[in-house]
């Protein structure tokens, strides 16, 4: 498949693989535009319904994971086109669909909606020299793609306000100790990173790496009894897998396993 905003492949060594994509608009740091969301929309959905593929990776360029969303096609929206005509709403939430990992590679830029794209992803990995920020307050308007919910998830109140309100951005080392991104790595190293973390998930049983994404996505919308029940019945469910006997099996023995991801 090609793409005009996107680049797409295929990594790794096992029978299940790694699907990559690479936002690709350097010009525009990468500037998520419609075409470039429809594009990434349909090539997540082609990765997730690919038995071949166990993870995605989604990152951009050295210098932008994405500088948000574009400005100078939003610029001549009014209240009411924007409105109705659902104004960024078509595919920001695709990602959101995905039964498979996702995780985010990010290098330098990471604002409005890129940092917001970012947060959908499953967990974050980000070179040193990523940034983040939700900039929206400098162009009169607010996040748009969920940061002003999920920020404050993942840092914390005080420092999600701090960025939202004064519009600072926050390196790759606050990130981290704020609890926004999962680990950090030198630029030259995080593809390589990011395809790792990926290769080691592909490595595992994929009804429990599913079953895992759901849960700790549910962690987010349900109060802790719920969400411990919900677990509990997962953790029940999967004794019914092939995997289960297997894991356990292997483990006994001291051998690796073989997942048949069944
Ligand atoms: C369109 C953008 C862009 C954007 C950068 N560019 N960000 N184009 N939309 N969001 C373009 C610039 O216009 C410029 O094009 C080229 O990329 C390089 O950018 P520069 O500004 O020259 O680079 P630099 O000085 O290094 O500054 C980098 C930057 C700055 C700090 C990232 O570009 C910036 O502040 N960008 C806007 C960030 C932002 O406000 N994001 C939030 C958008 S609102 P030319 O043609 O001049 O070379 C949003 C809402 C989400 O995301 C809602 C989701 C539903």
């Amino acid at each position: 498949m090609t793409y005009e905003c996107i680049l797409t492949s295929v990594h790794g060594d096992g029978p299940r693989k790694t699907g990559l994509i690479t936002l690709n608009r350097p010009k525009a740091l990468n500037a998520l535009s419609d075409p470039l969301m429809d594009e990434l929309g349909e090539a997540l959905l082609a990765f997730d319904a690919d038995d071949g593929i166990g993870c995605i990776v989604l990152t951009g360029s050295e210098r932008a994971f994405a500088a948000g969303a574009d400005i100078p096609t939003m610029l001549p929206h009014t209240f009411v086109s924007a409105f109705t005509s659902g104004l960024l709403s078509k595919n920001w939430e695709t990602i959101l669909q995905v039964r498979k990992p996702v995780i985010a590679a990010v290098a330098g830029y990471a604002l409005g909606g890129g940092c917001e794209l970012a947060m959908m992803c499953d967990f974050i990995i980000a070179a040193d020299t990523a940034k983040f920020g939700q900039p929206e307050v400098k162009l009169g308007v607010v996040p748009g793609a969920g940061g002003s919910q999920r920020l404050p998830r993942a840092v914390g109140k005080s420092k999600a306000m701090d960025m939202m309100l004064t519009s600072r951005m926050m390196d790759a080392a606050e990130a981290e100790r704020a609890g926004l991104v999962s680990r950090i790595v030198p630029a030259d190293k995080l593809l390589e990173e990011a395809l790792g973390a990926a290769e080691t998930i592909n490595g595992f049983s994929a009804p429990s790496v599913a079953l895992i994404k759901e849960l700790v996505n549910l962690a987010y919308q349900t109060p802790l009894r719920d969400g411990v029940a919900v677990e509990r019945r997962y953790f029940h469910a999967l004794f019914g897998s092939h995997d289960q006997r297997e894991g356990m099996e292997a483990f006994l023995a001291k051998r690796a396993p073989k997942f048949e991801h069944r």
